[in-house]
């Protein structure tokens, strides 16, 4: 599946992306989430190939995809979501779904992150058995908060644990967004 938004293209993972996936995990502000620390291009391959196999799946659980400028399609990041948990709210059961979505460097402070969070949550929410969205991030990552606030995410009620970022305990701050207060864009 392909999703277009004003200025990219999100398109599901292809085994040709594992260099510049690997570039985008070695970036300094990517390399402490600790299950994208990949230690060579096999481990990409290996990311890469989960995802390809789980989006034929039809139980499908991971909806990952590559980001690119529409106009040179040029890589710049990667933005997914995937399954958590079931829940059910006003007596609808679904599930409950965890983003996240990483640029690169270079390609900071255009708005990019925004443009493309908002088409995947929309496109998330269109799905019927999505009840939920909510991501977090470390607090001190204002930039990503950031991203959160601009595409309509609320604080949530309950706030996670401290966790190990690369080694160090940081507080972690989550916000959320239920299927029925999303814009559709
Ligand atoms: C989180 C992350 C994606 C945020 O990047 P970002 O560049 O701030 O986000 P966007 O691409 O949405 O750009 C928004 C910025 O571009 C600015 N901007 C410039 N031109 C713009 C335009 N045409 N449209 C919209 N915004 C524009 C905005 O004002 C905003 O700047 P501000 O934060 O100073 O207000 C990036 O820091 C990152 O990849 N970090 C590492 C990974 C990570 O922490 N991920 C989150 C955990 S899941």
């Amino acid at each position: 599946m392909e999703l277009k938004t004003e200025r990219l293209i999100l398109r599901e993972f292809a085994l040709d992306d594992k260099h510049n996936l690997y570039k985008l995990f070695s970036e300094k502000f990517v390399s402490t989430y600790e299950h994208l620390q990949m230690k060579n291009i096999s481990d990409v391959e290996s990311y890469i190939k989960f995802h390809m196999e789980n989006a034929k799946s039809s139980n499908r659980t991971h909806y990952y995809y590559v980001m690119e400028l529409q106009k040179t399609r040029e890589f710049i990041g990667s933005i997914g979501y995937s399954f958590v948990e079931e829940t059910m709210i006003n007596g609808i059961s679904g599930w409950v779904m965890e983003l996240e979505y990483y640029l690169l460097e270079e390609h900071w402070n255009k708005g990019y992150m925004t443009e493309a969070l908002r088409k995947i949550i929309s496109s998330a929410f269109e799905k019927d058995n999505i009840l939920k969205i909510f991501a977090q991030c470390r607090k001190d990552n204002v930039k990503s908060e950031n991203v959160m606030i601009k595409c309509g995410m609320y604080k949530s009620a309950k706030q996670p644990e401290h966790k190990m970022y690369n080694g160090v305990l940081k507080e972690p701050v989550r916000y959320e967004l239920t299927a029925d207060s999303y814009v559709r864009v």
